[in-house]
């Protein structure tokens, strides 16, 4: 199981250091953790980040360096189901509107997650949360067999989980990022629907199926969860995962 972790952070005695080439992206990261942290529906423990600018414009985000390993490849089943819960309230917080498929992106891989030796467990990096995508591909993510001992029939049982338990917290209507900030930028389908086009574009190759996913993006539902549309982003995440493992010489 690959874990490449550590990449964006440099470590500097008890501190974890990641640098941001602005304040503005800075301040996201940090809004959105403290957003998602303060949410009504779920405790969740979030990394803490100090911010310090540099002279040269960039800024540090300093947090304390967390001493136990990352989910990458976990085997735990009752870890998974909170993670996916708690991916679940990440995305209400942060969707377009109640229960809606458009999400800003968790970058839910378990790398980013830190479990401790006590057995809890923090959610660290908030750093892609500039971005949306559709909430079943994070959650594709999340499950996917490629980064933890889940097989795809797990992912799908995960998957009725997730839907569950948007539609209880969606039904409770708890505040959302979108009508609290003016900061968390908005997106319309069509923009994310591009955006996935070109990304499949460019992972295509004769052998990678990527091509057949771009017939099947058609029928993807952008404004709202269709449970059908769970199949196609975990066919996305088995190429992209691929692509990624080729990328780090695996
Ligand atoms: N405070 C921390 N303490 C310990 N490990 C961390 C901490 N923050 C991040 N990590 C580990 O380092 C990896 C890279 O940091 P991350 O914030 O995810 O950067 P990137 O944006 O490059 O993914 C994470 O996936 C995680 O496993
Ligand atoms: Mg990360």
């Amino acid at each position: 199981m690959v874990d490449n972790s550590k990449q964006g952070i440099e470590i500097i005695g008890c501190k974890a250091i990641k640098r941001h080439q602005s304040v503005e992206k800075a301040q996201l990261e940090m809004d959105v953790a403290r957003m998602y942290r303060d949410n009504s529906a779920r405790q969740v423990s979030i990394i803490s980040y100090e911010m310090v600018p540099q002279e040269d414009g960039s800024v540090l985000l300093e947090m304390p360096l967390l001493t136990g390993k990352s989910a990458m490849g976990t085997g735990d089943k009752s870890l998974m189901k909170n993670l996916v819960l708690d991916l679940a309230v990440f995305h209400e917080v942060f969707a377009q509107s109640p229960n809606s498929a458009s999400v800003i992106y968790r970058d839910a891989i378990p790398s980013n997650y830190i479990i401790s030796d006590n057995g809890g467990y923090t959610h660290v990096d908030f750093s892609s949360s500039q971005k949306y995508v559709h909430c079943l591909d994070d959650l594709a993510l999340l499950t996917h067999p490629l980064w933890s001992k889940n097989t795809k029939s797990d992912a799908e049982t995960l998957m009725e989980d997730y839907i569950a338990y948007r539609n209880e917290i969606s039904s409770k209507n708890i505040s959302r990022a979108n009508e609290l900030d003016a900061q968390i930028p908005r997106i319309d389908s069509n923009a994310l629907l591009s955006y996935y086009i070109k990304t499949i574009k460019s992972m295509a190759t004769e052998e990678n199926g990527a091509k057949g996913l771009l017939e099947r993006i058609k029928d993807v539902e952008f404004s709202h969860i269709q449970i059908e549309d769970f199949q196609f982003f975990f066919d996305f995440r088995t190429v992209r995962g691929q692509c990624y493992l080729k990328q780090w010489g695996k």
